[in-house]
C-alpha cells in the first residue's frame, strides 16, 4: 500500500489504515510505504530519464529499492487525496520514476496483476460526476497509468464526500479492504 499525504491525522491516512486493517483480517499482508514520511524524492530528474536508446541504463538506488518492494509484495493500493481533479505530486513522481521504462512498461508490465487506487474526494459523488472529474480520473490513473503499464486487473474507487463525511469514506474503505 502507497499512501501519499502529509499529515498522519488526515481521513488519507484513516482510510489507509481502514482498508489494512480490512484486508489483513482478510488474509492478507499489508506493506505501507508512506511517500511524505519516507521523504521519497519525486522529481525525475536526468539520472533516471529514459534512455530510448539504452534500455540497460540503471535506476537511480532509491528508485531500485522502490521497485524491489514492489516485487516483493504481490499486489499495490495506491490512497492518496484528490487534489486538483489529481494526484498529490508526490505520489504522480513517485509512478514517474519508480514505474519505469523496461520496468512497468516498455517490453515489460508492472509486475502486479493487481493494482488499485482509492481517491478520497472532498466532493461528492454527485457534484465529482457532475464536474466530470470521475472520469478525468479513470482515464488519467486507470487508462493512463495502469493498463498502459498492462495492469490486468485495475480498479480505482472514489471514496466521496470527504469534507461531509469522513466517517463513510473509512467506511468505505473498510469495505473494500475486506473485498480486495
Ligand atoms: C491542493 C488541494 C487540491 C484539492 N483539489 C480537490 C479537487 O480537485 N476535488 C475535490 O473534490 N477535492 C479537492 N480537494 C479536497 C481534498 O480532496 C480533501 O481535502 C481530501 O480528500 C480530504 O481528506 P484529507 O484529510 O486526507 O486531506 C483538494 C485539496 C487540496 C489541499
Amino acid at each position: 500500500m502507497v499512501v501519499a499525504h502529509p499529515r498522519q491525522g488526515s481521513l488519507t491516512h484513516r482510510a489507509a489504515a481502514a482498508f489494512a486493517r480490512a484486508a489483513v483480517a482478510g488474509g492478507h499482508e499489508v506493506e505501507t510505504a508512506d511517500l511524505m514520511a519516507e521523504g521519497f524524492d519525486p522529481v525525475l530528474r536526468v539520472a533516471d530519464a529514459p534512455d530510448w536508446a539504452d534500455p540497460t541504463k540503471p535506476w537511480a538506488a532509491d528508485v531500485l529499492a522502490e521497485m524491489v518492494r514492489i516485487e516483493r509484495n504481490a499486489a499495490t493500493v495506491l490512497v492518496f487525496p484528490v487534489w486538483w481533479w489529481s494526484m498529490p505530486a508526490v505520489l504522480k513522481g513517485w509512478i514517474d520514476r519508480v514505474w519505469a521504462n523496461g520496468w512497468a512498461y516498455g517490453g515489460r508490465n508492472h509486475p502486479h496483476a493487481r493494482v488499485w487506487a482509492l481517491a478520497v474526494v472532498g466532493a461528492s459523488a454527485a457534484a465529482t460526476a457532475e464536474g466530470g472529474f470521475d472520469r478525468v480520473l479513470e482515464g488519467q490513473i486507470v487508462d493512463g497509468i495502469f493498463r498502459f503499464c498492462g495492469v490486468a486487473e485495475p480498479r480505482l474507487a472514489l471514496l466521496c464526500d470527504a469534507a461531509a463525511d469522513a466517517e463513510g469514506v473509512v467506511a468505505e474503505a473498510a469495505r473494500l479492504g475486506a473485498a480486495f
